[in-house]
């Protein structure tokens, strides 16, 4: 796994033909989990790149989320709202509500999704497409983050009356 200069943490994974990949990173309160991760995505076969942080010293959430964001967006290209998206991000950190918070939140954004349960995770890809799924390390048991994240992975956005709600928001 090779580390990146912006310090992040990425997963990359083809899922099945013209599928995308999947970006991760954590701050230093979500190592745990983001290890976790790692280590559940490789064992199904996900190429997974592991960027940093990679202590537990002290680092600031936003610089990670900015750059896992921008990747998501950058992939996306000139995606409408309703395309499955190209790539995900998963932010980890203590809460997961500081990553969602700054999500790249001016428009083109990220739609990030808090998710502490799998109802929600299965939720938010259907009715919200969302792209970029954030974690609480210390507030979300392991074993239901790591199926929160492969449900959310998993997940296919439904369209339609959702569509045109995310395109209220967007437009
Ligand atoms: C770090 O102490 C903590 O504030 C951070 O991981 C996150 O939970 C912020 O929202």
């Amino acid at each position: 796994m090779e580390p990146s200069p912006a310090g992040s943490f990425s997963h990359i994974k083809k899922r099945q033909e013209n599928d995308g990949y999947r970006l991760y990173r954590s701050d230093h309160a979500g190592l745990e989990l983001k290890a976790a991760l790692v280590k559940r995505l490789s064992e199904k076969g996900h190429d997974v790149h592991d960027l940093g942080p990679a202590t537990t010293e002290s680092c600031d959430y936003p610089v990670y989320a900015k750059g896992v964001c921008g990747k998501v967006l950058a992939d996306a290209g000139n995606a409408t709202p309703g395309d499955e998206p190209a790539s995900f991000g998963i932010l980890v950190c203590g809460t997961g509500i500081g990553h969602e918070h700054d999500r790249q939140p001016h428009p083109p954004a990220s739609r990030a999704a808090l998710c502490g349960c799998e109802f929600q995770a299965r939720a938010t890809r259907q009715h919200n497409n969302a792209n970029v799924l954030c974690l609480g390390e210390r507030v979300t048991g392991q074993g239901v983050a790591l199926d929160i994240a492969e449900l959310f992975l998993n997940t296919a956005f439904e369209g339609g009356r959702h569509l045109r709600r995310i395109n209220q928001i967007e437009g």
